[in-house]
Order: structure tokens, then C-alpha cells, then sequence
């Protein structure tokens, strides 16, 4: 069966790591089982430049219909002063609502050659692989009254609003404990329930779907804040960890940098599955930006983005081995000394973005 993907390359190094992508889906197409058929559109800045949106309705409907979506980057200093509705991140918003992306897939993997550049100790990061799954369409970036009221007296209120439903807590978990079960089936929920009362209802819906179709994930519990003290002392006693909106956005930042350099950071967003096939909307990104300092001078370093596509397979397409496969090779060539500028060290042998990318098509 033929798999489709969209590939949205975006702004700054988005096309010029999506191309590193698009080399290792030609030696894919020609060498192994799998069939890759790929369409490509514009979104972010360049898609303003051409046709004044941050992404068309034609492009949106090819997003929609792909079995996953390839993303770059959007943004850079070119588009500062376009209106708002129309700014490079506008495109990404519209896919995440039009997919209703609502779990935010963020591993944090800690490849051996690495280890010495992570901002903590080599030996608290040495085989780390944990993945955050971040609820990202609701919460307190979403909750309704959202608004700075004039209290006429000098003094202005700021209020946003936190708001969980059952549904929303329910699903999310549901994604997090069916991942587990194809990791190290341990789940550990973060919320506040000391203080929040979404954090109460968090706790006990995470709970109870743990109880009625779970109950083979080792579930633990932990307040948010507490999770990022020991996701920095101590970041292997973790498996996955499923929190709401605004702490995975913290808390996925800190594991981020437990790991290394922004170049090396993939993520995956999905949606529900559909009611007929079962198959879920997704979208693959580097967690990185546009990184306007170094575009269009062929050093960004490929592997966040290539790292995306691994989970692609992973997520999307079910092909754990061919996942693996990918990440081993990112892996060995790591191993080799081979690094791009972002993450260069004493010894090793510094390349470009296409030789990176030519290294682990190789591997
Ligand atoms: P950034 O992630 O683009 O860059 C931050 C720093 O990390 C820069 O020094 C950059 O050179 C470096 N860097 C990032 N990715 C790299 C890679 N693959 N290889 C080597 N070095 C890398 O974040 P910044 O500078 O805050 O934002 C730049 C633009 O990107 C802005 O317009 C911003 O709005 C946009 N942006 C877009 C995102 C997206 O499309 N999802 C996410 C974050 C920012
Ligand atoms: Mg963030």
C-alpha cells in the first residue's frame, strides 16, 4: 500500500532540512517495501509571499486528506510586519484547529555520543528516552472568559481560564497509556490538584480510564512542579508523562534541554481517530524554529527534522522497524563524529546539512 504524506517545508531551514527528509523517502521508495507518494504545498511566510495566506484552502484540504503532514518552520524577520491574521504562524494554528491536534507528542532521547553536551551530568542523561504527551487544544491557552477588563479605577484585570471536560482528559490519557504500552508501559499523570480544581478533575479521570481499560500501565502520580524538579534530578524514572496544556509546554521545554541542542528535538502532533479507518490526523515537526541566523547557508542540522519522519513511521504508518532503523542510524552517525555546527565538540568532524543527511541515509 502506497503511504501519503503532505510535506509543508515552510520558512529559513524548514526546506533545507525537509530536503535531508525527502533524500532518505527516495532511498525508501527505491529500496525497501514501503511506498511513499508525496505532494508538497506552502505555508508560513512563503506562502504569504505567494498568494497572501499562511496557508490556501487548497492546501489545507490536501493536509486533511494525507496520511500525515511533514512540517519545517515557519517565521523569520522578512514577515515582522504583515497583518496578524496572516502571520507565518497562523498557518500552523489552522492545522493544529482544522486536524484538531489534540495530543502533543514531545520525546526527549539522549543519544549516547551526546551524552557530555546535555546541561546535566552524563550520567543522569545516558539513555534517557522519555516522551511528555502534552494536551494542546485545550486548557488555559483555550478557556473562555480569555480577557483584560478595565477596572476603571487606574487598575486593569488580566483573566484566562482553565477548563478541562471529562472527554478532553479521557482521550489525552488514552494516548498516553496506549504508547506506554509499546514502551516501558509506565505512565506518571502531572497536574495541581493541591490547588486547581481541573487539577482534581485531571487526577481522577486519569484515574479511572486507568482503572477501566488500563490497568496493565504502571500509573503513577505527581504534582507539576514536583515532576519538573525530578525531571531535572533525576529524568530515568521516567517513561511517559501526560499533563495539560500549559505544563507540557514548561515541562517539555525542561526535558528538552536535557538532551542537548534544538536541532535534535522531533514531535509529533495527532488527532482522534477517524470513526471509519481508525487512522488518526497527524502532523510531524522539528521542535526547533526557522533559525533566520543560519538559513540559506546549508549548515542547520537535519536530524530534528529527519527524527520527525522516524516518528511518522512509528505513529502514522505503524513500521516500528523501519522507525528504529532510522533512529539507529541517527545514532551511528553520531557515533562516527560526524556533527553540524549546533552541536560540534573537541574531535569530531564538522559537515554540512546535505553531508548529514547523506551520513544517515547511508547508515
Ligand atoms: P529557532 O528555533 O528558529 O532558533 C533558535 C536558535 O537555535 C538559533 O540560534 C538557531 O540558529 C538555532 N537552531 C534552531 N534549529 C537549529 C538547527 N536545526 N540546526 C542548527 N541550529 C539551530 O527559534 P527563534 O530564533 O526564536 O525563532 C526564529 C523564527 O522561527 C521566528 O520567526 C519564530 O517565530 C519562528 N519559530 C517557528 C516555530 C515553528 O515553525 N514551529 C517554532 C519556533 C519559532
Ligand atoms: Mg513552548
Amino acid at each position: 500500500t502506497t503511504r501519503s504524506l503532505f510535506l509543508l517545508p515552510g520558512d529559513g531551514i524548514g526546506p533545507e532540512a525537509m530536503t535531508e527528509v525527502r533524500k532518505l523517502i527516495a532511498h525508501m521508495n527505491e529500496v525497501e517495501e514501503a511506498r511513499f507518494s508525496i505532494d508538497e504545498g506552502l505555508v508560513g511566510g512563503s506562502a504569504y509571499d505567494s498568494h497572501g495566506q499562511a496557508i490556501s484552502d487548497d492546501d489545507m484540504k490536501k493536509a486533511m486528506a494525507a496520511d500525515a503532514v511533514l512540517f519545517g518552520a515557519v517565521g523569520g524577520p522578512k514577515w515582522d510586519g504583515v497583518p496578524y491574521e496572516v502571520r507565518p504562524e497562523a498557518g500552523l494554528l489552522r492545522l493544529r484547529k482544522d486536524m484538531a491536534l489534540f495530543a502533543n507528542l514531545r520525546p526527549a532521547i539522549c543519544y549516547p555520543a551526546l551524552a557530555d553536551s546535555s546541561s546535566l551530568k552524563p550520567d543522569v542523561v545516558e539513555g534517557l528516552d522519555i516522551l511528555i504527551v502534552r494536551e494542546l487544544t485545550g486548557g488555559v491557552y483555550f478557556g473562555e472568559p480569555k480577557e483584560i477588563i478595565d477596572l476603571g479605577n487606574g487598575q486593569k484585570r488580566g483573566i484566562d481560564t482553565q477548563v478541562y471536560d471529562t472527554f478532553e482528559i479521557e482521550r489525552i490519557s488514552g494516548v498516553a497509556f496506549e504508547l506506554a504500552r509499546t514502551r516501558s508501559n509506565k505512565v506518571c499523570s502531572m497536574e495541581k490538584r493541591n490547588v486547581m480544581k481541573s487539577g482534581v478533575l485531571w487526577n481522577e479521570v486519569v484515574t479511572a480510564t486507568h482503572k477501566e481499560k488500563f490497568s496493565d500501565v504502571e500509573l503513577t502520580h505527581m504534582l507539576a512542579d514536583a515532576g519538573g524538579m525530578q525531571l531535572v534530578r533525576w529524568p530515568k524514572q521516567f517513561d511517559v508523562i501526560v499533563t495539560d496544556n500549559l505544563f507540557g509546554d514548561m515541562l517539555s521545554d525542561v526535558a528538552a534541554m536535557l538532551t542537548g541542542s534544538l536541532g535534535m528535538l522531533p514531535s509529533a502532533s495527532l488527532g482522534a481517530p477517524d470513526s471509519l479507518t481508525g487512522k488518526r490526523k497527524a502532523l510531524y515537526e522539528p521542535v526547533h524554529g526557522s533559525a533566520p541566523d543560519i538559513a540559506g547557508q546549508g549548515i542547520a542540522n537535519p536530524i530534528a527534522m529527519i527524527a520527525s519522519f522516524a516518528m511518522c513511521l512509528r505513529y502514522s504508518f505503524n513500521d516500528i522497524e523501519t522507525a528504529d532503523r532510522v533512529e539507529k542510524a541517527i545514532s551511528n552517525v553520531l557515533d562516527q563524529g560526524l556533527r553540524t555546527g549546533d552541536i560540534m565538540s573537541d574531535g569530531c568532524t564538522k559537515v554540512s546539512t546535505s553531508q548529514m543527511g547523506d551520513a544517515i541515509v547511508k547508515a
